[in-house]
C-alpha cells in the first residue's frame, strides 16, 4: 500500500486560534481527520505530522525515503527561509507537494519567495484547508504516473 507522509511546519499547530482572518477556523487536528478519512477511503496509509522544529523536519524528510511514496509539505515560514530544508528534500529521492493554505503569493513580499518551489514537484497555496486534499489528490496522480 501506497503511504504518504504530511509534514507540517512552525505554528501550523494553532491553526484555528492563529490569525483567522488570514488561516480561517479549521485546526489542525480537523484537518488531520480530514486527510485521514481521504486517505481511508483511497486506501492508502497517510501519516500527518508537525513540528516547530526545523532540525526535527529536516530529519523526517530524510528517513521519509525509506518509509513513504512522497510528502505534502506545508513549511510554514520556514518556506521564506530555509536552505536547510530546501536542501534535505534535493537529498532524498521522494517527491515533495508544497503546500500553503494561504496564497503565499498575494501577501507581504517576503512570502513570495519559496526555497521549497525550486525542489518541489508543485505547490498548492490559497484554497485553505481544501489545499490538504488537493495534494493527496495531486500527489497520487504524480505518484501513478512516476511510479
Ligand atoms: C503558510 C504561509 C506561510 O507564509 C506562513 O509563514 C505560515 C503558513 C500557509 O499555510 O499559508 O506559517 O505556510
Amino acid at each position: 500500500m501506497k503511504s504518504i507522509l504530511v509534514l507540517n511546519g512552525p505554528n501550523l499547530n494553532l491553526l484555528g486560534l492563529r490569525q483567522p482572518d488570514v488561516y480561517g477556523t479549521v485546526t489542525l487536528d480537523n484537518i488531520k481527520a480530514q486527510c485521514e478519512t481521504k486517505a481511508h477511503d483511497l486506501k492508502i496509509g497517510l501519516e500527518f505530522l508537525q513540528s516547530n522544529d526545523e532540525g526535527a523536519l529536516i530529519d523526517r524528510i530524510h528517513k521519509a525515503s525509506a518509509s513513504h511514496a512522497g510528502i505534502i509539505l506545508n513549511a510554514g515560514a520556514y518556506t521564506h527561509t530555509s536552505i536547510a530544508l530546501m536542501d534535505a528534500i534535493a537529498s532524498v529521492n521522494v517527491p515533495v507537494i508544497e503546500l500553503h493554505l494561504s496564497n503565499i503569493h498575494a501577501r507581504e513580499e517576503f512570502r513570495k519567495t519559496s526555497y521549497i518551489a525550486p525542489v518541489a514537484i508543485g505547490q498548492i497555496c490559497g484554497f485553505g484547508a481544501y489545499g490538504y486534499s488537493l495534494a493527496i489528490d495531486a500527489l497520487l496522480s504524480y505518484l501513478e504516473q512516476n511510479t
